[in-house]
């Protein structure tokens, strides 16, 4: 399956909701965002892959943020990989798949100086915008609300303290020791500060957005706050 066009659904079939999901590192975007799509048989998009991958390949070429002719065509070489089910959740650069690599410690700790490239963001955003066309479709990231699909028709700002997100995130990564989790924490801080304080399309929750804290809760039970506030929508008999 290619490059971000998972599976449209059939002719004449319901489309389907247009859902965006912000929020910061390890609020649960991605798990919750593609748990709910498989249930509501949705496609899914993680948007913090595509930044991701670049960062990546410009480690790998050593290119700097600063180096902005030298960043923007990477993101020609990447993409999105859907599975089985439609949801984007793996990603290629060239020919190579990378979904493992972007999660390494060296691209979190680079990832937000090169997302807060304005030409950088420029070039994912009809590439972003394209895949929800379709509807029925769920798109995590930091902007899709407020920038990318200020249209959709349903909006969650998930959200959760620094410390529940770095224990979520040491416990991804079975890190049991307490300097490593620590060191998760100072990372996840500085990547909030850098990613809610940049200029082009900062991380905020959209002001018609559901916002849903998940301090305390289980998997299941964000899934379920999410699904209500979609099924809320659709049936007002919200949509396209
Ligand atoms: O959601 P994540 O941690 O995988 O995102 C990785 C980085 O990409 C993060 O620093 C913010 C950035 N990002 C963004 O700026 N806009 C998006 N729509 C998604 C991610």
């Amino acid at each position: 399956m290619t490059i971000d066009s998972a599976p449209t659904p059939p002719t004449g079939a319901p489309r389907g909701l247009v859902v965006a999901i912000d929020g910061p590192s390890s609020s649960g975007k991605s798990t919750v965002g593609a748990e709910v799509a498989r249930r509501l048989h949705y496609r899914f998009c993680d948007t913090g892959l595509l930044y991701r991958a670049v960062a990546w390949l410009a480690l790998a070429r050593g290119v700097a943020p600063a180096d902005v002719a030298g960043l923007v065509p990477l993101a020609a070489e990447i993409t999105l990989i859907a599975d089985s089910r439609g949801r984007l959740r793996h990603v290629q650069a060239g020919a190579r798949d990378v979904t493992a690599e972007v999660e390494r410690p060296e691209v979190d700790r680079a990832v937000s100086g090169y997302a807060k490239v304005p030409q950088l963001r420029a070039a994912l955003v009809p590439r972003q915008r394209a895949l929800a066309r379709e509807g029925g479709i769920i798109m995590a990231g930091r902007d899709i609300g407020t920038v990318i699909l200020p249209d959709a028709d349903v909006k969650i700002y998930l959200n959760a303290s620094a410390e529940e997100r770095a224990r979520r995130r040491a416990e991804q990564r079975r890190t049991i020791d307490a300097q490593e989790t620590e060191q998760i924490l100072e990372d996840l801080r500085r990547r909030d500060s850098i990613d809610s304080s940049r200029e082009t399309a900062p991380l905020r929750s959209a002001p018609d957005a559901v916002i849903i804290s998940t301090d305390g809760n289980s998997f299941e039970e964000t899934v379920k706050s999410v699904l209500d506030a979609i099924r809320k929508v659709e049936g007002a008999g919200g949509g396209r």
